[in-house]
């Protein structure tokens, strides 16, 4: 009976380290799905904000988004993605993107960028303001901690 017992306990030991071992490894794998790789957190930082698929802008479009609450266009070049303030720098208004002649227009005064945000015309005398842009695992993210040095 006591022989028993023992090994009944030593059964119930067994299956509830092999739980506690279970639980554990799925609660790295958890923790492993919520924190993100740390290829986006080298190359990007930690204020970096994730504004979509990489798949869904086509080479040649671009995307307006919100970063902190801060207009920015996403456009996909040849090159990779670029992301600039959709601010014009000459009284703030909201510039487009003209997927034809891959310029930015400002309807204001006919401000026109080129597809790096430096200016071409108009009364602008500044570029638009860059921010570092990352794919990783196929969605694109944007650094929101300000816009970039030109
Ligand atoms: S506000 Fe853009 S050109 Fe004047």
């Amino acid at each position: 009976m006591a022989t028993e017992s023992v090994q009944s306990r030593r059964s119930f030991l067994g299956k509830l380290l092999g739980g506690s071992v279970l639980v554990g490894a799925g609660g790295l794998l958890a923790a492993a799905y919520l924190v993100p790789p740390p290829a986006v957190r080298s190359a990007l930082g930690g204020s970096r904000v994730r504004v979509g698929d990489a798949g869904a802008i086509p080479v040649g479009q671009g995307r307006l988004v919100l970063v902190h609450d801060d207009p920015v266009w996403i456009v996909h070049l040849a090159r990779g993605f670029a992301a600039v303030s959709a601010l014009c720098t000459h009284r703030g208004c909201i510039v487009r993107w003209a997927d034809a002649g891959r310029v930015f227009h400002c309807p204001c005064h006919e401000g026109l960028f080129d597809e790096e945000g430096n200016v071409l015309a108009g009364l602008p005398r500044s570029p638009l303001q860059r921010y570092p842009v990352g794919v990783v695992g196929g969605e694109v993210f944007v650094v929101a901690r300000g816009p970039a040095e030109s």
